[in-house]
């Protein structure tokens, strides 16, 4: 049996994780890589904030129209925006065994809120993985990321490049790069994480909620970190 049928009979079998999984890490230390693997594990739904924005930005909605410029820019979107989308989604049925979040929350306000909202819905426990990267190596990580329009895999042309350029390995669909994986704004949005999102660290610090995940390593060796502290997390429920 594959490493990957393994982990889908385990999940079967195995009660839900019945937490709040969320990725903390400035932009490209790999949550989206990482989060989409644990929510495929756990059969979990993956909620990024930052893809919620940009299918907002392509529907031309209200919160669409205004993330759009900040989003350009590498500024956060206002806090009560965000909130009123991750509300909503989180209230669906299918998060009622847990969800992985991917870029929220993003401020301590948001952080409060969502503490506030799994109070009053009576969620369990929160697990936070703090993606632990060197600053000089996310430059080349997102300035080389490129995704799949149609599923959202993700792809690196330097270190995990498609077999057809251009092309997603699992459907044929093409591959985008996202307009702020430029090298301008990617250093804005470096700047914006060590404002406004950094003091997180400290805000589940204290709460002991965090785990430290080495993010620098290659990402199967990131995964089995992760598994690590999350099979710990489930066995303390
Ligand atoms: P968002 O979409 O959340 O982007 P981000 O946080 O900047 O993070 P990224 O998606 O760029 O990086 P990642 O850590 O997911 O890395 P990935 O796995 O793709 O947010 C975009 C914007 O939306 C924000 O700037 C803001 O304006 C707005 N926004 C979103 N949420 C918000 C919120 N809550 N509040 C307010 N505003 C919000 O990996 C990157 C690359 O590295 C890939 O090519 C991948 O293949 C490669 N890679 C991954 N892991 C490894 C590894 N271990 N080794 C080698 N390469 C790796």
């Amino acid at each position: 049996m594959d490493a990957a049928t393994a982990d889908r009979n385990w999940a079967r079998e195995s009660k839900r994780l019945g937490h709040a999984v969320i990725f903390l890490g400035p932009p490209g230390a790999g949550k989206g890589t990482q989060a989409q693997r644990v929510a495929e594990r756990y059969r979990l739904p993956h909620l990024s904030t930052g893809d919620m924005l940009r299918e907002n930005i392509r529907l031309g909605t209200e919160i669409g129209r205004k993330a759009k410029p900040l989003m350009e820019h590498g500024e956060l979107v206002p806090d009560h925006l965000v909130l009123q989308m991750v509300e909503e989604r989180i209230a669906e049925p299918d998060c009622k065994d847990g969800f992985v979040f991917d870029g929220f929350p993003r401020t301590l306000a948001q952080a409060d809120d969502l503490e506030r909202i799994c109070r009053r819905i009576h969620f369990g426990s929160t697990v936070v993985l703090h993606m632990v990267v060197q600053p000089e190596l996310l430059l080349r990580r997102l300035t080389g990321r490129r995704i799949c329009k149609a599923n959202g895999h993700i792809y690196n042309i330097y270190d995990r490049p498609p077999k057809q350029q251009g092309v997603c390995d699992v459907d044929g669909s093409a591959l985008l790069h996202r307009p702020d994986d430029t090298e301008g704004v990617i250093g804005e949005r470096l700047a914006t994480y060590e404002k406004q999102t950094r003091p997180l660290v400290e805000y589940y610090q204290s709460r002991k909620q965090l785990s430290a995940v080495d993010a620098m390593a290659g990402a199967d060796d990131v995964t089995a970190s992760i598994n690590r502290i999350l099979n710990g997390a489930k066995e303390a429920r």
